[in-house]
């Protein structure tokens, strides 16, 4: 059995050299390149296909591999919208995904951003280069205080619910499905409306669908309190940036904490020191004091990084073995 994996970086290594060692019968073959048209035919040959961008993996990738037989694709990582469904069940494929790699990586990380919010850390900091020390104006507020909106109550979202309520701050919740814990604790609220309606911070924890693309745009910032907080590390297209930059410049909202963008493939994980980055949004929300911006690095943790890796070699190895995996993503 021989499986290729595409895209895999340095700190992934270490974990693709243990599980070949749990598995001598299987040859997995390193490829540090992403799994683009340029780099397709290296997996001639090959059982499955391991990788993880966020580049789209594009039709004629697909076609070329299903041309060589291969119609086992797993990914690393848990999101799928950088596949095209039709040209997934056109050329046959099943795809794995990660599902819970690690839930607390990303809710924590929402977290801390929220609270380096509050507490205004990236305009005292911005002080304190300068060497001005005073406390005036960057008064704080506490989380305590905050009724957090969570948008997806899925892993990443209850793992966030569990922290809020830690903290004491009153927890509201949106889901489309309802999860019982949950919904015997009271948590969910009827529509989006009336979580913006009674949301002073307003966190996002779902995929993105063509359905929640732009979910908050101006007509859900105008439904939100004055002041509220948003913090977004799942998918950036479910902000309309536009729209945002409108919202802050309106004290609307006071304050964003951003680990995704629109454009992020453009500029997140690639080294821009002295590169032209024709982003304006980018740069106009990098300029607030208000707006913290993150390279979609909340996954980022050694627990979540060991289990993208072990675990998508595991499910590229139940599909070519069994043809099935408990990972397997349906696509509508
Ligand atoms: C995902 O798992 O879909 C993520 O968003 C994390 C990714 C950058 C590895």
């Amino acid at each position: 059995m021989k499986i290729i994996a595409y895209g895999i970086r340095e700190d992934e290594k270490p974990y693709v050299a243990e599980w070949q060692e749990q598995h001598p019968d299987v040859q997995v073959k390193i490829v540090e390149e992403l799994l683009l048209d340029s780099t397709v035919d290296q997996a001639e040959g090959f059982d499955g296909v391991v990788a993880y961008q966020q580049a789209p993996y594009t039709d004629n990738v697909l076609k070329t591999l299903a041309g060589y037989g291969i119609h086992y694709l797993s990914l690393r990582n848990v999101g799928v919208d950088n596949l095209n469904p039709v040209a997934v069940k056109e050329n046959d494929f099943k795809i794995t995904n990660v599902p819970v790699y690690s839930p607390a990586a990303i809710a924590e990380f929402s977290v801390t951003q929220l609270m380096n919010l509050l507490r205004r850390t990236k305009e005292y900091f911005r002080k304190f280069d300068r060497r001005d020390y005073r406390w005036a104006p960057e008064i704080s507020q506490e989380l305590n205080q905050q009724v957090v909106g969570v948008i997806g109550t899925g892993h990443i979202g209850q793992v966030a619910i569990d922290i809020y309520k830690g903290f004491g701050a009153k927890v509201i919740a949106y889901d489309k499905f309802h999860n019982p814990e949950l919904e015997k604790e009271g948590l969910y609220v009827d529509s989006l409306d009336e979580l913006f309606a009674q949301a002073t911070v307003v966190t996002l924890h779902i995929p993105l669908f063509p359905e929640t693309e732009n979910m908050l745009n101006k007509e859900a910032f105008d439904k939100m309190n004055d002041g509220v907080f948003i913090v977004n590390a799942s998918r950036g297209p479910l902000i309309d940036e536009k729209a945002l930059i409108d919202a802050l410049d309106s004290g609307k909202v006071a304050g964003a904490a951003l680990d995704v963008l629109v454009d992020e493939t453009k500029v997140f994980n690639h080294n821009m020191a002295g590169k032209n980055m024709d982003y304006p949004e980018f740069w106009n929300l990098e300029s607030r004091g208000n707006v913290l911006i993150s390279p979609h690095t909340a996954f980022y943790t050694n627990v979540a990084v060991e289990n993208m890796v072990k675990q998508s070699l595991d499910a590229n190895l139940s599909l070519i073995q069994t043809g099935a995996s408990d990972h397997e993503v349906k696509f509508n």
